[in-house]
């Protein structure tokens, strides 16, 4: 039930506009957005997710979008107090308190369809990793060897509890630090890197040329509004090429919306030839 139709007795019409149809739940928690203009209303909007949804523990409204290097938002509580949660996807469990790290159980289906195109042997490198979600399902689900890199040292914690409690200690390497300062020093090439941070992907295509194998796969994500769709692909292959490999596009779709026709969109393409590697290793 979506909230709209949890609060269609509660709301008036005219209040019921202008409330986001959608809301996150991650394990115990929900998160929502109330906009200033019901604030009068959040309480029965609160009581009315919890009745819809009795495992809750904690409801929170999002205050603005998240923002800084660890991409976290902040919140107010409106039910509850305990932010740390067990979220489940795909048969895998990430502990999680999206107050302090990013997840977003929307991109669970982007992290399935990666796992399932990645195959047994390869060797695969997550920058940006988060608590681990892509990792640990890539691990879960194919025989390959993945490193995650992830700067929030909290982040880091769960991402290093999750492998545990998910056992892939054998197949995932978990790595606190800067991809800028990590990357060049990790002294092997990948089938295959994830780089699941659409505000700063571009920022870090330089790193790939001394890391990315002749052939390999690059999952590259990106924000752009919808009237750009059209270009999208030849932006990135040449935003590649500027930092010296040629590539081509696979694959590309929209992997959710962030503002009214501006949307998050992966960009899969193959690396066909790294013309120069200004960083670290030759072939
Ligand atoms: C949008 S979140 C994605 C997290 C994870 N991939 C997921 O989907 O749940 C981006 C992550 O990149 C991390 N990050 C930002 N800059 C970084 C850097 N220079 N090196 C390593 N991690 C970084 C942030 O702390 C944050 O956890």
């Amino acid at each position: 039930m979506n909230l709209k139709e949890a609060l269609k007795d509660v709301l008036r019409e005219e209040e019921l506009k202008i409330l986001r149809r959608g809301f996150e739940i991650i394990g115990d928690v929900a998160i929502l957005e109330i906009p200033e203009e019901l604030e009068s209303r959040k309480h029965i909007i609160t009581e009315a997710v919890l009745k819809a949804h009795r495992h809750l523990k904690t409801v929170l409204r999002k205050k603005g979008e998240v923002s800084g290097i660890y991409r976290v938002a902040s919140y107010e509580v409106l039910h509850g107090g305990e932010t740390e949660t067990i979220a489940k996807e795909f048969g895998c469990r990430y502990r999680v308190d999206p107050t302090r790290v990013y997840f977003s159980s929307r991109l669970s289906s982007e992290r399935d369809r990666i796992a399932r195109i990645a195959e047994d042997g390869e060797n695969i490198l997550v920058m940006f990793a988060g608590v681990g979600p892509y990792a640990i399902l890539l691990a879960r689900r194919k025989d390959v060897k993945v490193i995650g890199v992830e700067i929030n040292p909290v982040a880091c914690r769960y991402f290093k509890e999750n492998v545990k409690m998910n056992r892939v200690e054998e197949k995932v390497e978990v790595i606190c630090g800067d991809v800028r300062d990590v990357v060049p020093s990790l002294g092997k090439r990948f089938d295959r890197i994830i780089m699941p941070s659409p505000f700063i992907a571009e920022d870090y295509v330089y790193l790939l040329p001394g890391v990315v194998k002749k052939g390999g796969a690059v999952h590259y994500y990106t924000i752009a509004g919808e009237e750009e769709e059209g270009e999208l692909s030849s932006r990135v292959e040449d935003k590649f090429r500027d930092e010296g490999m040629e590539v081509e596009t696979v694959f590309w779709r929209r992997v959710g919306s962030y503002a009214p026709r501006v949307n998050r969109y992966v960009v899969d393409v193959r690396v066909l030839e790294v013309r120069e590697s200004k960083n670290f290793y030759t072939f």
